[in-house]
C-alpha cells in the first residue's frame, strides 16, 4: 500500500467520525463522513447530502472529491481515504464513487471503510480493478 501509515489512517477515520456528525441524511438516516488525505498534505472532508428526489442524493465520498478539486484544483491526487458511519453498518464506497474517485488516486492508495464488526482496508485497485487505467488522460 502506499506511503500513508496505519497510525495516519486510523487519524483520516477519527476525521471521517467526526464529519459523518454533519451529514445530511433526512430520508435515510445514515450519517457518512469521508475523508482524503491528499499528496499535498492537506486532509478534505466531505458528508453524504441527500434529496427528496433520491437520485440527486450525493454521496459522501464524491462531496469531498468535489470540494478537493474546488478548493486545491484539477491537480489534486489522493493517497488514502477513510470513511466511516454513526449507523454501525458496513459502508464500502459505492460503484459511483469509486468510479469518480479513479480520476485522482492511484492503485496503490489505501481505503478504510467500515465492515460487520470493524474495518477493513483496501487498496484502490482491490476496490476498482483496472480503474486508474480507464482514464484517458
Ligand atoms: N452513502 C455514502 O455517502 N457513502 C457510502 O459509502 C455509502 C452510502 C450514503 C448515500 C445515502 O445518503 C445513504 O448513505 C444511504 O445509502
Amino acid at each position: 500500500m502506499a506511503n500513508v501509515s496505519q497510525v495516519e489512517l486510523e487519524k483520516l477515520l477519527e476525521v471521517a467520525r467526526q464529519v459523518a456528525g454533519n451529514s445530511y441524511s433526512p430520508y435515510s438516516e445514515f450519517r457518512v463522513g469521508a475523508a482524503l488525505r491528499l499528496t499535498n498534505g492537506e486532509t478534505i472532508t466531505g458528508t453524504n447530502v441527500e434529496n427528496v428526489s433520491y437520485g440527486l442524493t450525493i454521496c459522501a465520498e464524491r462531496a469531498a472529491v468535489v470540494r478537493a478539486v474546488s478548493q486545491f484544483g484539477p491537480k489534486i491526487r489522493i493517497a488514502a481515504v477513510a470513511v466511516a458511519n454513526l449507523n454501525g453498518k458496513a459502508s464500502p464506497p459505492c460503484g459511483a464513487c469509486r468510479q469518480v474517485l479513479a480520476e485522482f488516486i492511484g492503485p496503490d492508495a489505501p481505503v478504510i471503510f467500515p465492515v460487520a464488526g470493524g474495518t477493513l482496508t483496501m487498496t484502490f485497485s482491490e476496490l476498482l480493478p483496472l480503474g486508474c487505467e480507464m482514464k484517458l488522460k
